[in-house]
């Protein structure tokens, strides 16, 4: 049975159990129904609670009955009938209340968590709105502001900020369900306070509309985050029943767009990467100390993921005054989260407190895993992996950052090279998501699997890639940038290349992008690779001949772009630069609409990701998808590209 009741005393205690994450499937919704009758019906009961079973309280609404015709009763239903019912009801929350499961709880009459759960309308990342009372209930208690936060994002709140705002009564001590029931007994015989009758307190309406319009900004292009917060603020103006209607007839227009069907398949796809065959059954080693070598800008943000995460760190630096040096780039880092609120002054402490920085490699002794975040040079990895593979235990993993060398030759210098993957993380590691976690040839099933592991509890995603220059991302984003290079000798300019992906949704364009990281480490790759490069293959001169004239970027105020008191513009200069090595290369420039960019760019990338997948570098094109959006800005809401190229 889906819900079952059981009780204490005159406390009826309804429990739902359907794993693994509790979703509110349509014999939950049924078993609720029926139970919440029940409890009401019965004279001896006085209060109820409700909570779920196994390792978290409702994480939703059930994702696989969306393309499916709906059954009663309907999710908005089952609230309003627990926010009806004449005797209290208490939520129990534990693990993550997300989207329908925190809307189950608004409708109860007082809730309770514990002191761990997370709680959260994350509706918007599937592309739809809150369709359960959501984006009505959650203002009435938390305020307009931050419900337009919370409804926008998606993002999850802790127990202490959902308390301190709250969206929650209590947070219980010690055992969940007895706090609840304490809880439930307190209220009997006091009208029970109903979310929806609740006035929706004042706000700053100029606030609230300047808070809209960055949310459209942010959501480029994607149209559930401004129609969530809109939501909100009819909250405010209608009333509720109305309020209600308009919100369930968003929802259920928005869960038929292309939009939601494409972030839908990017939610399936994530939960796709971390399965790989022949891995099923494969313990992960365990990992809790970690040592990490360089803490320049990627190894300190490495360190700082891994002690977020709860991991012990070695850091390592060459000499004292490197390490001295790396030891305050974490710092740096830290105090940069603190300051935007991503983490409380104790957190920083108590992660902080689990650091440590050498001069000496031997202090990596004790670390399960080691990663190495030194100069992309395969002599300095080399020299590096064969000294650690006699500094720590046989079977400790040792991993690679490098992004364009061979982990294979690295893995040649390392004793038991079966302990040795590959695991590319993205700059800053400690913000972005994505980790290509990267398949030497002799790497051991479980060594593969603790990579895998190690990955999702730093809350990143990782996507499993074999060896292959650049991997799977930088491999097609060497081919997209190629495609950009094309048209920009062809008759493009970099304002129309970048406007042109900007309005398909990219988060930046390729050539700000490039200004951003500077323009000289692949000027320095690809002279050194000038030698082997087949003559026969187009090649395209510009970012040459802008870095033989000093454009390395935004940190010399000119690359593609002229950067001048922080504002950016198109440099005539560089116009004339490109022009001049178009008719070098006996090119008649023509103009590029914006279509056209876009198109030949999704050609690119969808062809260079077609012979990655023959290739058997990516296990499949979801994989792809989820590379190209959590690594390069790939719009998430267009699912991205061999999606888009219909290859599901
Ligand atoms: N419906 C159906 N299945 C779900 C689900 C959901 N809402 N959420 C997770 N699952 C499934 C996953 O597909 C996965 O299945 P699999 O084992 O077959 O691959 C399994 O549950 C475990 O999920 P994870 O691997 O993600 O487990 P984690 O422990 O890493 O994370 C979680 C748990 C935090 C709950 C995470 O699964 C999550 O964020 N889920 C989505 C929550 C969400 O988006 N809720 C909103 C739904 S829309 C809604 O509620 C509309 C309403 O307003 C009407």
């Amino acid at each position: 049975m889906a819900v079952s009741l059981t009780r204490d005393g005159n406390v009826a205690h309804l429990i739902i159990e359907n794993p693994p994450v509790n979703a509110a499937s349509h014999a939950v919704r049924a078993g609720l129904m029926a139970q919440l009758a029940q409890a009401n019906a019965d004279p001896s009961v006085h209060a109820i609670i409700l909570s779920c079973a196994g390792r978290t309280f409702v994480a939703g609404a059930d994702v696989k009955e969306f393309g499916q015709p709906p059954l009663e009763p309907f999710l908005p239903n089952v609230v309003n009938a627990i926010e009806a019912s004449h005797k209290p009801v208490v939520a129990a929350i534990h693990g993550t209340a997300l989207g329908g499961g925190l809307e189950l709880a608004l409708g109860c009459h007082a809730r309770i968590a514990s002191p761990d759960a997370e709680m959260g309308l994350p509706e918007v990342k599937l592309g739809i709105v809150p369709g359960a009372g959501g984006t009505q209930r959650l203002p009435r208690l938390i305020g307009v502001a931050k419900a337009v936060d919370l409804v926008s994002t998606g993002r999850r709140m802790s127990a202490a900020e959902a308390h301190d705002s709250g969206l929650i009564e209590t947070i219980a001590d010690g055992d969940l369900v007895a706090a609840a029931a304490t809880l439930a007994r307190s209220l009997v015989g006091t009208e029970p306070r109903r979310t929806g009758t609740i006035p929706v307190p004042a706000f700053d309406a100029t606030e609230v509309d300047k808070q809209i319009t960055a949310v459209e900004k942010k959501a480029r292009g994607q149209q559930s985050p401004a129609a969530a917060a809109r939501l909100v603020i009819q909250a405010a103006q209608l009333p509720f029943a109305e309020g209600l209607a308009a919100e369930r007839a968003a929802f259920l227009e928005l869960v038929q767009s292309d939009q939601s069907k494409a972030l839908r398949h990017v939610f399936a796809a994530e939960r796709l990467a971390a399965k790989i065959l022949g891995l099923e059954d494969t313990k992960p080693r365990p990992v809790e100390t970690v040592g990490v070598v360089g803490a320049g800008l990627m190894g300190a943000g490495i360190a700082v993921a891994f002690l977020a995460a709860g991991y012990t760190v070695r850091a390592v630096e060459r000499d004292e005054a490197s390490a001295q040096a790396g030891r305050e780039r974490i710092e740096g880092l830290f105090a940069r989260l603190l300051k935007s609120g991503r983490i409380s002054e104790a957190a920083r402490i108590e992660q902080l407190g689990r650091l440590s920085t050498f001069a000496e490699r031997a202090q990596l002794d004790p670390c399960d895993l080691v990663i190495e975040a030194v100069f992309d040079d395969l002599s300095v990895k080399t020299e590096l992996f064969a000294d650690l593979s006699t500094i720590v235990r046989p079977d400790a993993i040792l991993a690679t950052n490098t992004s364009y060398l061979n982990p294979d030759q690295i893995a040649a210098v390392v004793t038991n090279p079966e302990r040795f993957l590959g695991l590319h993380f993205f700059s800053p590691a400690n913000i972005m998501r994505l980790v290509e976690v990267v398949r030497t040839a002799q790497v051991a099933p479980d060594v593969l699997a603790t990579g895998l592991a190690v990955v999702k509890r730093l809350g990143k995603l990782g996507v499993v890639s074999g060896v292959c220059e650049g991997f799977i991302g930088n491999r097609i984003f060497t081919a997209y940038r190629r495609e950009c290079d094309f048209m920009l000798e062809d008759g493009a300019l970099p304002h129309e290349i970048d406007a042109a992906l900007e309005g398909y949704g990219f988060a930046m364009g390729p050539y700000a992008v490039n200004d951003m990281a500077g323009l000289d480490i692949s000027w320095a790759r690809r002279k050194r690779n000038a030698a082997t490069r087949d003559p026969a293959r187009r090649y395209v001169a510009i970012a040459d001949r802008l870095c033989e004239a000093g454009h390395f970027g935004q940190k010399t105020g000119k690359g593609y772009y002229l950067y001048e008191a922080g504002r950016r513009s198109v440099d005539p200069e560089v116009t004339a630069l490109i022009e001049a090595a178009s008719q070098e290369a006996g090119i008649t420039r023509r103009a590029f609409k914006a279509d056209e960019i876009v198109a030949r760019v999704l050609d690119g990338i969808v062809a260079e990701g077609r012979a990655i997948l023959d290739e058997g570098i990516a296990l499949r094109p979801s994989d792809i998808d989820l590379v190209l959006i959590n690594g390069y800005g790939f719009p998430a809401w267009r699912g991205g590209p061999m999606y888009q190229a219909g290859m599901r």
